[in-house]
């Protein structure tokens, strides 16, 4: 049975578990799929003694992207655009380091939603790392125009000079936002986890805008209130891309694409 695990501080309240151990039973693959705690400063010495015990592969999840994204051998283009890596693979004495991030938001949006990006002008919220670790795969779609709002606005505009080569983007600060619509606007900043609201100003959601929170909950956050309450055309939370950057994990480790649907519903009733 090979082993895998999800590694981060806090781990408890993690889902990946549940989530590989659904995708692994759907496909008829014997693996074994565990949580594990890392003291803030022991990471690097938790994935030693995992690997060590034979361990195959390992999600990574907050606080550790970086030292995951610091700790591999090899990259993939993705996971260097991100500077974060949230899948480790152990092979041959090497480190394979990748990101499923973006590639998991943008199925969710364009496949699960049905709501393609190409053409549309879009909406981030936030310059952290949930920003960062998406922005290329959302770029590969091609947007009308990529916009970034933050609070501190040197973040917004490092983040669009930096990306500047693979797509249409720029920053902005959110009071700049008055008087413009989006046809999908993200929040990616951390507010949601705090109760709390991105100084988004009303005017941004039309009838025909996604209003998306990479954040997932049991019933509707902050943002997608107020989406909600402009009549935003959709609204979706952050299940969906939780789903999909496992199933894009799992493929990498596996090679083979899991069915991500029942699962999201199960999880789903789950939190209900
Ligand atoms: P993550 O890795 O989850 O992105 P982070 O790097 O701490 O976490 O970034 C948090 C993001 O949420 C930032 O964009 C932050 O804005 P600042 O860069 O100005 O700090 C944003 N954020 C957090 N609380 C916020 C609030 N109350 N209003 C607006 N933005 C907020």
């Amino acid at each position: 049975t090979d082993r895998y695990a999800v590694i981060g501080n806090p781990i408890s309240h993690s889902q990946s578990p549940f989530i590989h151990t659904e995708f692994a039973r759907a496909c008829q693959l014997d693996i074994q799929y565990e949580k594990l705690f890392a003291e803030l400063d022991k990471f690097e010495q938790v994935v030693a003694e995992f690997v060590a015990a034979g361990g195959k592969g390992m999600n990574v999840t907050l606080p550790f992207k970086g030292n995951a994204y610091r700790m591999a051998t090899e990259l993939t283009e993705r996971a260097r655009a991100a500077e974060a890596v949230n899948t480790l693979s152990f092979r041959d004495g090497k480190v394979y380091g990748d990101n499923t991030d973006g590639v998991g938001l943008v199925r969710d949006i364009v496949e699960n939603l049905d709501f393609p990006i190409a053409g549309q002008r879009v909406l981030i919220l936030g310059a952290g790392g949930a920003v960062r670790g998406v922005l290329a795969p959302i770029l590969e779609q091609k947007p009308a125009a990529l916009t970034i709002a933050n609070r501190t606005l040197i973040k917004a505009e490092a983040l669009a000079h930096q990306f500047a080569a693979w797509g249409e983007i720029s920053a902005t600060g959110y009071e700049r936002l008055e008087g413009k619509t989006f046809d999908l606007v993200i929040n990616a900043t951390s507010t949601s986890l705090s109760n709390e609201l991105p100084p988004v100003p009303y005017g941004v959601f039309t009838a025909r805008t996604l209003a998306y929170d990479m954040v997932y909950s049991k019933g509707l956050t902050p943002f997608l209130k107020r989406a909600q309450s402009e009549n935003a055309g959709m609204l979706a939370d952050g299940l969906g891309m939780l789903v999909e950057q496992a199933a894009e994990s799992f493929s990498i480790w596996h090679g083979v694409q899991p069915e991500t649907r029942k699962v999201t519903n199960m999880l789903r009733d789950v939190l209900a």
